[in-house]
């Protein structure tokens, strides 16, 4: 039996000294990145994207285009520079944003290192998007979100995305991490936040004990532990606090549902994301009514939850599956199919 061909690959000094473009190196990074097999999802999801993202970032350039620079010849302090960061990325295996420090999400910068998650929730897409259509069928008052609430928060990235779609809405952003409460604070400056946004620690809700919000977002802990048993090195770069969700994911799930209706207004909601938990979340909640608010990664990742709705819960002894009777929007599903974070 013939052997399968060896391909070549040049190595960091190679590539450094031979190649000149941007596009030379971005072609050499995607090959690097292939042939190493990485894992993607904090951010990107494929080579092409995570070399744009560190190799732009090696250049002090804008996060994105990436096109009007392709053909720029770099000089070879740029190159060595460059090579050695997509290096870095393999040999590291840390995300892409802990070497740069810094994840940009829905247009907007943050501070980023081991204390938190890589911010990449889904809810950030849904604030611009799903929730909005979802408002137009059930509108609230144009005052509406008067307060947020952020569950949850690590780095801050859900609580300062909040503050900039609702700047009238003030803020809280809770977590039971220090460390991760300190990251907070430094986005909490460079966003000028400081009066607007609240940061509180402790176990959940217990440091907005006796208080109601119109709005509360939250990524909590969900990976199941099978999941988390199977990470990749990216991840497991992340805390694990931020990640496990005990056996089915739900561990912290249960906490905040059975909670929420303590501190949310009466038209209040509750956003929360559930990744790939879906069948998790549903047998979990069988009695449970709420929708799901589709965003790009999937139609069952994001539930939505109304205060009645989980006050209703709340009363009701747990039984079978319940058909939610509130009417949904074209593109709100409501208890439909699935969908994360690994
Ligand atoms: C998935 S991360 C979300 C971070 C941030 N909201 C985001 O989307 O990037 C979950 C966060 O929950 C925090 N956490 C874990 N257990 C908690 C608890 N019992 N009470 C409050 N926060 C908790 C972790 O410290 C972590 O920052």
């Amino acid at each position: 039996m013939s052997r399968a061909v060896e391909r070549r690959l040049a190595d960091a000094d190679a590539a450094a000294r031979e190649l000149r473009t941007l596009r030379d190196l971005m072609r050499w990074a995607v090959s690097r990145f292939e042939a190493a097999g990485i894992a993607y999802g904090h951010g990107t999801g494929n080579a092409f994207d995570e070399a744009a993202a560190l190799l732009l970032w090696a250049l002090h350039l804008p996060p994105d285009p990436l096109e009007p620079w392709l053909d720029a010849r770099l000089a070879g302090s740029e190159r060595r520079a460059a090579t050695e960061l997509v290096e870095r990325r393999i040999a590291t295996r840390r995300p892409a944003a802990y070497l740069t420090g810094e994840a940009w999400l829905r247009g907007l910068r943050f501070a980023c290192d081991e204390r938190a998650l890589v911010p990449r929730s889904l809810i950030a897409e849904a604030l611009d998007e799903a929730l909005p259509q979802w408002l137009e069928l059930h509108p609230r008052a144009p005052s509406w979100p008067a307060s947020v609430l952020d569950l949850c928060t690590g780095g801050a990235s859900l609580a300062i995305l909040a503050a900039d779609r609702f700047p009238d809405a003030r803020v809280v952003g809770a977590d039971l991490s220090a460390d991760a409460l300190a990251l907070a604070e430094s986005n909490r400056a460079a966003h000028g936040l400081q009066q607007r946004l609240e940061l509180v620690r402790g176990d959940l809700f217990a440091p907005v004990r006796g208080r109601r919000f119109d709005l509360v977002l939250c990524n909590p802990p969900y990976v199941n532990e099978a999941s988390m048993q199977a990470l990749p090195p990216e991840f497991r770069a992340e805390p694990r606090t931020a990640l496990a969700g005990g056996a089915d994911g739900m561990d912290l799930v249960r906490r905040i549902v059975a909670d929420a209706p303590a501190h949310l207004a009466d038209d209040g909601l509750l956003l929360l994301e559930i990744g790939h938990e879906a069948a998790h979340f549903e047998a979990a909640f069988p009695g449970l009514e709420f929708h799901y608010l589709p965003v790009s990664a999937g139609e069952r990742m994001l539930v939505l939850l109304e205060a009645a709705q989980l006050a209703a819960a709340a009363r009701r002894p747990a039984g079978p599956a319940r058909k939610v009777g509130a009417p949904s929007a074209r593109s709100v599903r409501t208890r439909a199919q699935g969908g994360s974070r690994p």
